[in-house]
């Protein structure tokens, strides 16, 4: 019998999503959910299987086994609470939440839910950042010492989270959870400093610079910015180095395995996230996808649990109190 699931937000990585169910032989895509009449309409062609304007009435649907939250940030809390209500397996694109109070109330709801739950971290799913996490774990890197961490993007994402979300819930929070997924212990406390320019009109961070200590005395540097040209050759600039008492591990920048130059432009296309092959979505979305079946299929512990989604969150609300009040913050 196959598993019947519905994509909640059909937007851009609702689409992703909706694209991902539809390979898995084990999967029926049964529903998509979008508020947008016109989008609605086209994902109805496109995919045609039922669809929903309101996600209330989406999850009131018994047919559906297990659903895909992928609204923008500020509307995830109201979307679980309906779905636990009507006993839905969930994968929530991430953050858990945009405000820490959601976070927190989601984190009650669901830490003892008897159905899988997780978060979208999708890094997780990324060979580079296992690979790290491996010899982390089996000793080969010795402990430690400090983390620096990069991730910048052009200006086209902000403009489309306008009112919805900021660059330390919306970014920052995938290097967040990875550092705190490879410290193995608790963030302590933060000073972060932020500058809003070309998106202060829409009270928005530009940049961020923060520096989160840890209980084992290790800090971490992150820096994320969104407001690069459109032109960009990337949509993400990332860069990662892990310094150790045995050596250093280093995720390059812009190393994407392809480029592509012509007289008009450079460009490094996405080869790691949701990229297509002969029009079947790869990456390391498609590998948290599948790990959210084979969760639900197979009775599995999810990859990321809400208890740490809730922290990367806590450390987001520590950078936003460093920035606003002008100095270090504990967690
Ligand atoms: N994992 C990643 O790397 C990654 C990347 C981008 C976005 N995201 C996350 O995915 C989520 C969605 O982001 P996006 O970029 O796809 O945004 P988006 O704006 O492209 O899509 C959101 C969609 O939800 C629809 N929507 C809004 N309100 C609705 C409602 N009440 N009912 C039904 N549909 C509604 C919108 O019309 C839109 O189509 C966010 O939480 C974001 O943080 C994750």
């Amino acid at each position: 019998m196959s598993i019947k699931v519905a994509v909640i937000g059909m937007g851009q990585m609702g689409t992703h999503h909706a694209n991902n169910y539809r390979k898995i032989p084990q999967v029926e895509l049964y529903a998509c959910c979008e508020w947008n009449d016109k989008r609605r309409a086209e994902v109805a062609e496109e995919y045609g299987c039922k669809v929903f304007k309101d996600y209330k009435e989406c999850l009131a649907d018994p047919e559906i086994d297990a659903v895909s939250i992928v609204l923008p940030d500020n509307m995830h809390r109201e979307a679980v609470e309906y779905a636990v209500k009507y006993g839905k397996h969930i994968l929530l694109e991430k953050p858990l939440a945009k405000e820490l109070e959601d976070g927190k109330a989601l984190y009650e709801l669901t830490k003892d839910y008897d159905k899988v739950f997780t978060v979208g971290f999708l890094l997780r799913y990324d060979y580079r950042f296992a690979a790290i996490k491996e010899a982390l774990e089996k000793k080969e890197l010795g402990d430690i010492i400090h983390i620096y961490a990069r991730r910048n993007s052009p200006i086209v994402g902000p403009r489309r989270y306008i009112g919805a979300s900021d660059l330390s819930m919306h970014v920052m929070i995938h290097d967040i959870d990875y550092i705190n997924w490879f410290m193995g212990c608790k963030p302590v406390s933060v000073f972060a400093k932020g500058r809003s320019v070309l998106l202060a009109e829409h009270n928005m961070k530009d940049v961020i610079y923060a520096i989160v200590t840890y209980e084992n005395g290790a800090i971490a540097n992150l820096e994320a910015c969104w407001v690069l040209p459109e032109n960009s050759p990337t949509i993400i600039d990332d860069r990662c180095e892990i310094v150790t008492t045995n050596g250093v591990a280093y995720v390059e920048p812009c190393d994407k395995g392809i480029k592509f130059v012509t007289p008009q432009k450079i460009l490094y296309p996405d080869s790691r996230h949701w990229n297509y092959v002969n029009g079947l979505p790869q990456g390391d979305l498609s590998e948290e996808i599948m790990g959210f079946i084979n969760c639900v299929a197979n009775g599995k512990k999810p990859v990321v649990n809400v208890g740490e989604a809730y922290l990367a969150l806590q450390v987001v609300d520590a950078i936003e109190r460093s920035m606003k009040e002008g100095k270090e913050v504990t967690l």
